[in-house]
């Protein structure tokens, strides 16, 4: 009897061990949470130190001991990078690293449609997950601030509204694939000069209202599972090491639970890293146990000067992250350049091009009424995908415009490049002296001349100074003597249409004199076969704006204070050379600047023509037993074809104790309406939506009394307002 007890007692005792020593953390059906607890208490102080930092260019350590993987990370937003070496930025040379490349996140921003975000994060998300990528280093949601920001073209546009509500379905179905978004840059990174030290000066309400939204949305709203720090300094700390951004603000205040990522290169400090909120290491240019988080931190740790529980947090942050991805088992397979994946670039390209002037109708092109089609431009036949930095792309199969239009048009298309870009892309180069640029465009104007119309495909590239990382373009004006090969051609050729691509405006001083114009941003593999449905009509254009087009490069609000307002300036403190720069015009960003100073711009905000016509009704609102209010307006397709029109909802606050923009964007949404159709564009209010930061009580606050909403067709076109009282 005695003995049959002390058998049972045993095998209770072994099961029990064995229940404790089971390995949760490879358990797929276990609870996140309970993975990382588990992972952690059989991790040692060096392997949670070794996860923490880098191994490679692209990759941090898993624990080989406990089959927890690496992380594999990759640069997007717009497909996923090249295979670049293991410890240098060498293109690795693999042969097969091709992709397709989506367009840019500018272009997906100009779609205002919240459908084309998933289907782009969900494309996107199955390349990187084929390339055995856990983390995509992307999509970025940094203010246009500046037209001339080297990155705009990867951002998301002027308004925090447009940038949030189109950035979180991406989030959603990048990462319902199981890989991990890492929204950047976190925060303030509106310019690449200087931006590895540049200081953010800036209210307190400028980043409640408009620098942080978009990136609370992708954390609150989306929940990112990874987010990048950025180069720049805020209140002196950079912001891979800032305990305000990083601690106060993002982990605290938003209970974000992922890892906060470097930008490569962005760390600075043990001390800073371990106490200012950093989770990962990346870049730093050092062998990997030299990082800031790697050797020198684990002795600090050990000797107490850093808590055991820093390391804790740092450590089940990147457990987390792995449980999500890499050892996720519902993460997918996902393939590359399937038919599929074209069809979602080219789509998301058709609803992002801007069609800016369209006078009598020139467009669509039909084929019939032409002999010769001429195009001209550098841009016709270059590949856009490569260039730009970090975005950079390495293609399956592009198709260059030239060649879409020849698709159309055959042989009625012929092609001069008309400006090289070849030699120094300042503006004080373009023009005289340059026999190369001078016999191109005679050719080119001769060869207008015989035409009868002429297609102008230009803008900007991706190199240096033209939409590219590390550096900011030199001015507000199109390069390589570009506006004064419009101007010229348009005086032998009065069928002229000009299409340009570029993340950011420029100035247009040609317009009065062209036909029509459509912007493109970058559309990516697909380029051509997008661009040519357009012009052709098979596909009706629906983009606008999310940026605003000033006439001058001194129309916009950061060039009003002289350097301090951009780049900023140079300050001595202890010795050092520091640069600091200045948001002085506050929240008066993009079109809350040209609206409320009343500055007339070239093409407002939110502004993009189509082939038919929109007849709006009249707005009426209904306040909701919830507190909230929803506003409503028909609108017709009142021509000829089908068309999709982008609705937009602005909020004014009639009477307020502080100043505050003439009008605010709070709603959108796009309508698929055939002739003759009518739909309404319905949006619901919400009190948050009245509000503004209060930085007397550090709060966001409504006051009581009237408000506008006015229903628009762009900033500046107001189709119908109704009020809305706030008791
Ligand atoms: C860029 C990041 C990028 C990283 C890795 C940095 O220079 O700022 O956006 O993800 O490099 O390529």
């Amino acid at each position: 009897m005695k003995r049959n007890l002390l058998v049972s007692a045993l095998l209770l005792l072994g099961f029990v061990s064995l229940k404790c020593n089971a390995q949760v953390y490879l358990d797929p059906n276990a609870p996140v949470e309970d993975r990382v607890k588990d992972a952690l208490s059989r991790m040692t102080v060096h392997e949670k130190v070794l996860i923490i930092h880098a191994q490679s260019g692209f990759t941090s350590a898993g624990v080989p001991r406990l089959g927890i993987r690496q992380l594999n990370m990759s640069d997007g937003p717009h497909g996923a990078r090249e295979e670049l070496d293991w410890n240098s930025w060498r293109p690795a040379r693999w042969t097969n690293d091709s992709i397709v490349a989506f367009p840019s996140l500018t272009c997906l921003a100009a779609t205002w449609n919240t459908d084309m975000s998933r289907i782009y994060g969900s494309a996107v998300s199955e390349e990187f997950a084929f390339r055995g990528k856990d983390m995509m280093l992307g999509p970025g949601v940094n203010i246009n601030r500046v037209p001339l920001n080297g990155r705009n073209f990867e951002y998301m546009g002027e308004d925090p509204y447009l940038a949030g509500e189109m950035v979180v379905p991406y989030i959603q179905a990048v990462q319902k694939n199981g890989v991990a978004t890492c929204i950047k840059h976190f925060f303030l990174n509106n310019q690449e000069m200087w931006r590895s030290d540049v200081n953010v000066n800036v209210s307190e309400r400028a980043v409640e209202e408009i620098y942080l939204p978009a990136f609370e949305a992708a954390v609150k709203r989306a929940g990112t599972w990874s987010i990048m720090g950025s180069y720049n300094k805020w209140l002196d700390r950079h912001c891979c090491q800032n305990d305000s951004s990083l601690n106060s603000i993002l982990k605290r205040r938003w209970g974000f639970d992922g890892v906060v990522v470097s930008d490569w290169g962005g760390t600075h400090s043990t001390e800073e890293a371990a106490f200012g909120g950093l989770d990962i290491e990346m870049g730093s240019a050092k062998s990997y146990n030299a990082y800031y988080l790697a050797d020198d931190f684990e002795q600090m740790v050990k000797e107490g000067k850093v808590p055991m529980s820093i390391l804790d947090d740092k450590a089940a942050r990147v457990l987390r992250t792995m449980f999500r991805t890499c050892m996720n088992p519902r993460k997918i397979i996902g393939n590359i350049g399937s038919e599929a994946h074209y069809d979602a670039c080219r789509n998301i390209g058709e609803e992002g091009i801007v069609l800016l002037k369209n006078e009598k109708s020139i467009l669509p092109l039909q084929a019939d009424n032409y002999r010769k089609i001429l195009v001209v431009g550098d841009n016709a036949t270059r590949n856009m995908s490569y260039g730009g930095g970090s975005s950079e792309l390495k293609t399956r199969f592009d198709i260059s415009p030239l060649d879409g239009l020849r698709k159309v048009y055959g042989d009625k298309i012929v092609y001069v490049q008309g400006y090289t870009t070849g030699r120094p892309a300042s503006g004080s180069a373009d023009g005289a002296g340059d026999d190369e640029q001078a016999r191109l465009k005679t050719e080119a104007l001769e060869a207008a001349k015989d035409a009868d119309l002429v297609i102008f495909i230009g803008g900007m590239n991706k190199s240096r100074h033209q939409d590219c990382e590390g550096t900011d373009r030199e001015g507000y004006e199109l390069n390589y003597g570009q506006n004064d090969l419009i101007t010229q051609l348009a005086k032998v050729q009065k069928n002229l249409i000009v299409v340009t691509f570029s993340g950011s405006p420029f100035a247009t001083p040609w317009i009065k004199d062209v036909r029509a114009m459509l912007h493109c941003w970058y559309l990516g593999s697909m380029s051509g076969e997008t661009l040519a449905n357009v012009i052709s009509g098979k596909v009706n254009p629906s983009g606008k704006l999310p940026v605003t087009f000033a006439k001058r490069q001194e129309d916009y609000p950061c060039f009003q204070y002289g350097p301090e307002g951009y780049p900023g300036i140079e300050k001595r403190v202890d010795d050092k050379v520091t640069h600091q720069v200045y948001y002085k015009e506050g929240i008066y960003v993009g079109y809350r600047h040209f609206n409320t100073n009343k500055v007339e711009p070239q093409f407002p905000f939110g502004f993009g023509l189509s082939y038919t016509t929109f007849r709006y009704g009249k707005a009426s609102a209904t306040a909701n037993a919830d507190g909230t209010w929803t506003v409503s307006v028909p609108v017709t397709n009142t021509g000829k074809v089908f068309g999709k029109e982008v609705v937009e909802l602005y909020i004014s606050d009639d009477e307020c104790s502080v100043d505050r923009p003439a009008k605010e964007l709070k709603g959108f949404t796009k309508l698929a309406l055939s002739p003759g159709e009518t739909k309404d564009a319905t949006f619901t209010v919400t009190r948050r939506d009245l509000s503004f930061f209060d930085e007397a009580t550090h709060a966001w606050k409504a006051e009581p009394g009237t408000f506008t909403a006015h229903v628009a067709a762009s900033e500046t076109d107001v189709r119908s307002t109704v009020t809305l009282e706030l008791r």
